[in-house]
């Protein structure tokens, strides 16, 4: 291919101020398979604070997230904890399918109830339930407060409320809802009543639960306080249109696959993410033609893919999104096992580039080890990135704690390692389950605890933030538009550049993150 110089670029001096990515990508690497260590981007000029650079950007055609990051869906980083916190701040959980289809359903759910500007599908109970009941269901969904309707369905006359206070000091678990339910006096609010309104009346109330009639008292939704709450403390957080978080969840390419897909949509799953190590397969573009043609409304990701041929094969069938990166993950033996794979750099810039024309936004998905890292990836054309080993160790991902020679770890583990394969992911893998060898594509490993999720992100994000003030990009969309007319600059890093780029020449050191 014949590199010409952008004209808008002309007024750069060659070389002084560094290189456009087309050059780069073209002539510096041309043959060479690189990834985020091996470049890196020369400043801009900085005329705003960090706080006002913009980081909205897209996951797939129609999910927007406020922050560019997403958990994979990795059975040591994404349930419903994870996803909850993710969406809260802005970004998103891919919950993983390494289970069963009930109990994936069922984790999205957790995500779709956890926060609701009105409950739409609210837990009714009928009179006959008991206490034992009621606190079954208070410890599986993590809240009390349920109306009481005599068959527990919506649109039925409300009958009463049982709260928490209502329960916690009856000795006997067998005592009926009915004799313990606060039955009169209760608060509502009409189903005519203005949302705005509404809000102000529960803020108002002293009451945790204010169910919404209709003008025969019959329940047609919930207002719930702590919802409320939520919302005050995560302005940023990513919701769909009823005000619920955001969640996405992994599926894979078997027949079977579309039953679970179909529980995932029934449990309000917003998008989901079609999981293979090489995404270009036919039984891959099946699914997603499948998909796109019964659920038309859900966004479909495809992946996972390093080359445009793949590209445009998922784009034909018709994918929302699509995720980049093999043999990059922290976990991953896929280059060294089955000799292919991508840099991650190279990958994503190309893809990227090839995806834009098609208004498809592109994840990358692995190989990210620290901040920069997510600079660099979004630098080179990423809408957003995925990461494993970098949310694994928070208190949000699944799994507990455990000390080894005194340091406090989680257990991460790739989905293609023998133990995560022999709890069913090994169709990730193309393994057949009857299979008499499999050959293992990840490794079983522990990660440091990285403490609370809701501390360690936004420190990731005030981090992307900084980068972009030092390169003097405002946005994303900013940072498109200096990476196509070639004003976004960056050199190859030689590997004493990359020492020197380094903590290096000291005896000792501690490494606070913030
Ligand atoms: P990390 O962020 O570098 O830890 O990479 C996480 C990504 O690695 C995931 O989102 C998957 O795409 C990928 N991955 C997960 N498990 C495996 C595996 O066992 N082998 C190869 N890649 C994996």
């Amino acid at each position: 291919m014949e590199y010409t110089l952008p004209t808008k670029i002309a007024d750069y001096a060659v070389g002084g101020d560094g290189y456009d990515l087309d050059y780069i990508f073209s002539k510096v690497f041309e043959g060479t398979t690189c990834t985020y260590d091996d470049i890196i981007f020369m400043p801009g000029y900085i005329n705003f604070l960090p706080d006002k650079v913009d980081l909205t950007s897209y996951f797939s055609k129609h999910i927007k997230l406020n922050i560019p990051m997403v958990s994979s869906c990795m059975d040591t980083v994404t349930e419903h904890s994870m996803a909850i916190a993710m969406a809260q701040h802005g970004g998103l959980g891919v919950v993983h399918h390494n289970c069963s289809i009930e109990v994936q359903a069922h984790e999205v759910q957790l995500v779709k109830k956890y926060r609701n500007g009105v409950i739409l599908d609210p837990i009714i109970l009928t009179p006959e339930h008991t206490v034992s009941d009621c606190l079954k269901y208070k410890k599986e969904y993590g809240f009390a407060g349920f109306p009481i309707t005599e068959n527990g369905k919506l649109g039925e006359k409300l009958l009463g409320i049982v709260a928490s206070r209502d329960i916690d000091l009856v000795e006997d678990p067998t005592t009926k809802i009915k004799d313990v339910m606060t039955s009169e006096n209760i608060q509502t609010v009409s189903d005519k009543m203005d949302s705005a309104e509404a809000v102000e009346l529960l803020r108002k109330s002293k009451v945790g639960k204010l169910p919404v009639v209709d003008s025969d008292g019959n329940i047609v939704a919930l207002m719930s306080r702590t919802d409320l709450i939520k919302n005050r403390d995560f302005p940023m957080a990513t919701t769909d249109s009823q005000g619920r978080l955001v969640c996405a969840a992994s599926v894979g390419t078997r027949p079977i696959d579309k039953d679970r897909a179909k529980a995932l949509i029934e449990a309000g799953v917003d998008v989901l993410v079609v999981d293979s190590s090489q995404g270009d397969s036919c039984f891959q573009l099946e699914m997603i033609r499948w998909l796109k043609t019964n659920y038309p409304q859900i966004d479909v990701v495809g992946g996972n893919v390093v080359t445009v041929r793949q590209c445009k094969h998922l784009i034909e069938a018709g994918v929302d999104g699509i995720r980049i990166g093999m043999g990059v993950g922290s976990i991953c033996t896929t280059q060294e096992v089955c000799a292919v794979g991508r840099g991650q750099g190279s990958a994503v810039y190309f893809l990227a580039k090839y995806c834009s024309q098609f208004g498809i936004p592109v994840i990358a998905d692995g190989g990210i080890g620290n901040v920069g890292h997510i600079t660099k990836a979004l630098c080179l054309g990423a809408s957003t990135v995925m990461m494993g080993s970098m949310l694994a160790g928070t208190e949000e991902a699944p799994g507990k704690y455990f000390y080894r020679d005194g340091v406090r770890l989680k257990k991460y583990r790739g989905m293609g390692s023998l133990e995560a394969m022999e709890h069913g992911s090994s169709q990730r893998y193309f393994s057949s389950s009857h299979a008499s060898m499999r050959v293992a594509q990840g490794v079983v490993g522990s990660v440091v605890d990285k403490g609370s999720l809701r501390q360690y992100l936004p420190y990731l994000v005030q981090g992307v933030r900084h980068g972009f003030q030092d390169l003097g990009v405002k946005s994303m969309t900013d940072l498109n538009e200096q990476r196509k007319d070639g004003r976004l600059r960056a050199e190859v890093r030689s590997s004493s550049a990359q020492v020197e780029g380094g903590v290096h020449n000291l005896h000792s050191y501690e490494k606070r993150l913030f």
